[in-house]
This record gives structure tokens, C-alpha cells and sequence, in this order.
């Protein structure tokens, strides 16, 4: 009994001198502090902050606000280059068109009967007493009684002057005027600026109003 005793305490004994060894093996086998440089998190981080910085300045200088058609930043500012696209003022104007004009006056612009009237064949677009009205027309709109093509619309056309730069409305005229058959010269952002700045801030045109304008 009492050398039952005697064995079991050696062996506990033992065993917790054991533990301890092979606790102490392993706190030996545990690095007291993480190698390297400590400070190379922080340097890591500056880089990376440097490198998004540079990364955001690169984007908002070049990206050309990711227009498909100037995505290409070595794209030289020439019109007739050797070898890939050449964009003219009516491709720029086709954009234009369909972002602000087409709903009203369709793809193909003929208009909708009785509603919108066409851009295709019409003489407001077409003949040179009304180049000035046609500019008019889009930087301020036009309101009433209006006959295209022998039909008569007495709709309203919002402005355009406040959302539209001056080339833009120069390319989306120069658009509607070599387009669906359309054969007539091209608007310049000059014509506009002039005719903006001649014309200044006012409400939507009538037709009565555009006639009177020269
Ligand atoms: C919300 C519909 C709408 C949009 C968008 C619109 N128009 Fe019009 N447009 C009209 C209407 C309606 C008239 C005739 C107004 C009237 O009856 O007084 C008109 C008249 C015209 C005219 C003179 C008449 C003709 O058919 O030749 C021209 C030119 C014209 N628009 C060009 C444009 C251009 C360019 C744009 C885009 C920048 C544009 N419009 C956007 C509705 C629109």
C-alpha cells in the first residue's frame, strides 16, 4: 500500500519534470521577438499609399474620363493620322445626338408624325437663311407653331445652352446636317460661341422671334 503510494508520487513528480522540460523546450524553440526590420509594415504601407497616390493622379490626368473614343493617351492631337481611326466632328456629334437628341427625334431623324418633327430633309436644318435659327433653336429651345416639311408641330423643344458646349452643339449640328441623306456645311463651336454670346440668356424661341433674327 504504502509502496503503491511511494511509486505514484514519483511518477507525478516525474511527470510535472517532464512537462517543465518540454515546456522549456518549447518557449527555447519560440522566437523572443518577430525578425526582420519592424519597421518594414509602415515602409510597405507608405509604398502601397504612394503607389494609389500616383495611381489616382495617372487615372485623372489621362483617363479622358474614360471616353472610348480618347482612351488612348499616346493618341497624337493630329486629325490625319498615318494608321488608326480618324474622328471626325460628326462622330463626336453622333454621340451627342443620341444622348440628347434621339429620343425626340429618332435614330434615323425622322421624327415622330405629328409629335416630333424630322431633322432628315427639313429646311430648318438644311437652308442657310436658317443656319442662325437652327443654333437658336438648340441653345434655347423653341415653343409654338412650327412647320417642317410642310407639316405643322405646335409642340416644345427644351434648351440645350446650358448643357451643351459650345462644340458639342457645333458637332451634333454638323451631325444632323450630313446624316439621313442631310448634304449641307458644317457648323463651327465658333458659329456657336458667336451666336451665344450675341443672343445672350433668354427663354425659348418662337417661330415669329426667329424670323425676326438675322
Ligand atoms: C424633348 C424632345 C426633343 C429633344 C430631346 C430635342 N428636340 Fe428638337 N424639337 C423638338 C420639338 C417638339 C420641336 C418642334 C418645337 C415646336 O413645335 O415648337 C423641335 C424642333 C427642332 C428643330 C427645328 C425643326 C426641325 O425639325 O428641323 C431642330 C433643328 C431641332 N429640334 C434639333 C434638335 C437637336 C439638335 C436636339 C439635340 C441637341 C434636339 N432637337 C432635341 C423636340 C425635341
Amino acid at each position: 500500500m504504502s509502496s503503491d503510494n511511494h511509486s505514484h508520487l514519483e511518477q507525478g513528480a516525474a511527470s510535472d519534470e517532464s512537462i517543465q522540460q518540454v515546456h522549456e523546450r518549447l518557449q527555447h524553440q519560440k522566437p523572443e521577438k518577430p525578425e526582420g526590420n519592424p519597421q518594414y509594415p509602415l515602409v510597405l504601407l507608405g509604398i502601397m499609399c504612394a503607389a494609389i497616390f500616383f495611381g489616382s493622379v495617372y487615372l485623372a490626368h489621362y483617363s479622358s474620363r474614360f471616353d472610348p473614343l480618347i482612351y488612348n493617351e499616346n493618341q497624337k492631337p493630329v486629325k490625319q493620322a498615318a494608321s488608326g481611326p480618324v474622328i471626325t466632328p460628326a462622330m463626336l456629334g453622333k454621340r451627342v445626338y443620341v444622348a440628347n437628341c434621339m429620343t425626340c427625334h429618332q435614330a434615323n431623324g425622322a421624327g415622330v408624325a405629328g409629335v416630333y418633327p424630322p431633322l432628315a430633309g427639313s429646311e430648318w436644318v438644311l437652308e442657310p437663311q436658317h443656319e442662325k435659327h437652327m443654333i437658336a433653336i438648340v441653345l434655347h429651345g423653341l415653343n409654338g407653331p412650327i412647320t417642317v416639311k410642310g407639316n405643322t408641330y405646335n409642340n416644345a423643344m427644351t434648351p440645350f445652352g446650358g448643357i451643351l458646349r459650345d462644340d458639342q452643339i457645333a458637332n451634333v449640328l454638323t451631325y444632323i446636317r450630313s446624316e439621313w441623306g442631310n448634304n449641307a456645311s458644317a457648323i463651327t463651336p465658333e458659329q456657336v460661341a458667336a451666336l451665344r454670346a450675341e443672343l445672350g440668356a433668354r427663354g425659348p424661341w418662337t417661330v415669329d422671334q426667329l424670323n425676326t433674327l438675322k
